[in-house]
């Protein structure tokens, strides 16, 4: 027995002496009993970096040209990296960058690398102090215009004589929002300069975004460019193996429930996390289950698991009225009226937004919300002929209804419409 479980054990001891129940032994003593199927969490960690990135040599090799002349205190090409979500184009530039890094450490060269993630980042300005950083210069949290900022860095950067090889990963985020006036600033940045200067790695998931860009920041954003295509089953087998041999210990994971883990991730599109993902949710349902090693229904279960969380993502950062347009049909469908015409479920609209004090959206807006969010899957509109009365829509909620009221249930101002009973319920009922 180790130290713990003597001082556990001790404790209880105490307690039932004081006739109370500790409602915990019970927990505690299983966790302590329980079989150890992770060696290592960490490693299962979405940012987790792992030493060897099988089935991404040739990227890896091709961005180190592409960077090799910062190396010899040349400027290299700006290079724009795409590809699906997963694909692992973060973990090629955090790797390129923390090998070049060292590299340039040791020799001594001008040379900085900055990873930033303009998602986290947020905005324009924390882009720009975060580029201001990664060069040694300190920035206000706020309080500076964002040209000063700019200006900082520029001067900066000529003065120091270095060169900046910056990554701007997720960085249609930040043109989504701003514009890309930042960009097209940054790409001109070296303009001025006869040496040193700033190199530009553009990194976006999102496929369509070249097509948002102005064409000279196109142009000069992707002097080079590097493509990720989504990883097959059996490559994910293998960055699945290699994950699983220092995450987990022997025996515990088999080849079989690596082989499940990838072949469902590839369905949709070869995506790594979500192969990493399911291989750890399901070691973490294996592990809480008190099971000694990891099955297919640990795997089966973590893949529902993950589903649910993304519909729930999904919902929950809808905006309000569209939230409110589910709330209605939600409530609809609880009291069995499955797939209402568009005319009830305006008027339930009007009677949710009243109830909460909130001014409804004309019926044309609300239309419009219902055909977005049919788009997205979550119901479906159809317009169906009422004989001699014409046509109509009919609505039918798509997604089941306990994972709408699980999103209801953790909004404030949603929650308290749960239990409300809607007139057209009990108007249908009476007629
Ligand atoms: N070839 C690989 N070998 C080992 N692990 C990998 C490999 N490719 C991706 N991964 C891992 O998969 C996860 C997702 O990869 P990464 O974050 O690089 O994807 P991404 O292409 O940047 O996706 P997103 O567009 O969503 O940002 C990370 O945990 C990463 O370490
Ligand atoms: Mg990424």
């Amino acid at each position: 027995m180790n130290n713990y479980s003597k001082k556990i054990q001790g404790l209880n001891l105490q307690l039932k002496k004081r006739g109370v129940e500790d409602p915990l032994q019970d927990v505690v003593k299983k966790a302590l009993e329980r079989p150890k199927i992770f060696k290592d969490r960490q490693v299962m960690r979405s940012d987790y970096v792992p030493g060897t990135l099988p089935h991404r040599s040739d990227h890896i090799r091709r961005l180190g040209e592409i960077l090799s002349p910062a190396l010899r205190f040349s400027r290299a090409s700006n290079v724009f990296i795409y590809g699906k979500t997963g694909t692992g184009k973060t973990a090629v530039v955090k790797y390129v960058f923390n090998r070049f890094r060292e590299v340039a450490e040791l020799e001594g060269l001008p040379l900085y690398f900055s990873y930033i993630n303009c998602r986290i980042a947020g905005t324009e300005y924390r882009v720009l102090a975060e580029l201001c950083e990664s060069i040694g210069v300190k920035v206000p949290f706020t309080g500076l215009s964002k040209a000063e900022v700019f200006n900082r860095f520029r001067n900066s950067l000529r003065e120091k004589n270095i060169i900046l090889v910056a990554s701007l990963d997720e960085i249609d985020v930040l043109v989504k929002n701003y514009g890309d006036n930042l960009l097209y600033e940054l790409t001109r940045v070296n303009e001025s300069f006869e040496t040193g200067g700033l190199n530009i790695v553009g990194v976006s998931n999102d496929l369509h975004f070249k097509e948002s860009l102005d064409p000279r920041v196109l142009s000069s954003l992707s002097e080079e460019e590097l493509v990720f295509h989504p990883y097959t089953a059996l490559e994910l087998v293998d960055i699945l193996m290699e994950r699983a041999a220092m995450a987990f210990y022997p025996g515990t994971v088999s080849e079989e429930v690596i082989r499940l883990c990838a072949a469902l991730a590839a369905q949709e599109h070869g995506d790594a996390r979500r192969a990493i993902d399911l291989l750890r949710v399901a070691a973490e349902i294996a592990e809480r289950s008190g099971a000694s090693i990891v099955e297919e229904k640990h795997v089966r279960l973590a893949q529902n698991m993950i589903e649910r969380g993304r519909v729930f993502e999904a919902l929950s950062t809808l905006p309000l009225h569209s939230k409110l347009v589910l709330t209605t049909l939600y409530l609809l469908a609880r009291n069995d009226l499955n797939n209402p015409t568009s005319g009830i479920l305006y008027e339930t609209y009007r009677e949710v937004c009243s109830l909460i004090g909130m001014e409804p959206l004309s019926d044309r807006r609300v239309s419009m919300l219902i055909s977005e969010l049919d788009m997205l899957g979550v119901l479906r509109s159809e317009v169906v002929s009422m004989g001699r009365y014409g046509r109509t829509r009919r609505i039918t909620l798509m997604t089941p209804i306990d994972e709408i009221q699980q999103v209801l249930e953790s909004d404030d101002l949603l929650k308290t419409l749960i239990n409300h009973r809607p007139t057209a319920v009990i108007k249908n009922r009476s007629s």
